[in-house]
């Protein structure tokens, strides 16, 4: 069955365009059929974009979809690398189109399943998980992401209380040792949890 994570979608494209707004900053994105929340943007990505502290250095968005989440960041923060990864080939397509769309210098975006085409380390991992794919996908994510993070660098989710948000917590804290609720709205919850020091997983 094709979902939104399938790895190259065949489902005849319809391509829409959306204006996302936030903060003061403004996109405008291209989305299609086989890409997550195609009509308008997420309510949990808007969220977590809005909760989220002040950043730098370099950001990773890991399921970027069309790309907003990293998007936004790239631009409310132009001193700030960005790359974006998604498994979905069409999903990292358009965020190509969308970084070119509204001129985005500080973003860069391949496919990749997981960390397995991910190089380097990072000062902010950011995500709206895959919840759908399941706990035996998106945990060894979680697992796998210290790996990727400079120390004193942080990792956030955003996930649905009714989607597990307490066990992502309970995960998260044995993985870092440390979990912070940062922000709840609406059902959803930030979650950030922090490299300390030469952590790995
Ligand atoms: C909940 S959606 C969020 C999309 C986008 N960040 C947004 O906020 O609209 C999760 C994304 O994770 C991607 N994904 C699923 N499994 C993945 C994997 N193993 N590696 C990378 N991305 C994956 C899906 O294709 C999907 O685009």
């Amino acid at each position: 069955m094709e979902h939104y994570y399938t790895q190259n979608p065949q489902s005849p494209r319809d391509i829409k365009s959306i204006s996302f707004k936030i903060k003061d900053m403004f996109l405008e994105l291209y989305t299609d059929s086989s890409v997550f929340s195609k009509t308008k943007v997420d309510y949990g990505s808007e969220i977590l974009i809005k909760s989220l502290p002040e950043l730098s250095g370099n950001i990773l968005d890991l399921g970027c979809g069309y790309g907003v989440i990293g998007l936004s960041l790239a631009k409310l923060y132009p001193e700030s690398q960005v790359t974006l990864v998604d498994i979905n080939q069409r999903a990292v397509e358009l965020t190509l189109r969308n970084i070119e769309r509204n001129q985005i210098k500080n973003a860069n975006a391949h496919v990749s399943n997981g960390f397995q085409q991910v190089d380097g380390l990072f000062n902010t991992i950011v995500s709206n998980p895959p919840i759908r794919a399941g706990k035996n996908i998106i945990y060894p994510l979680f697992e796998q992401s210290i790996n990727y993070l400079h120390p004193g660098g942080s990792l956030y989710l955003v996930i649905q209380k009714r989607q597990g948000a307490k066990s992502a917590v309970a995960k998260l804290q044995s993985i870092f040792g440390n979990c912070r609720v940062i922000y709840k709205q609406g059902g959803y919850w930030i979650l950030e949890s922090t490299k300390i020091s030469a952590q790995s997983g």
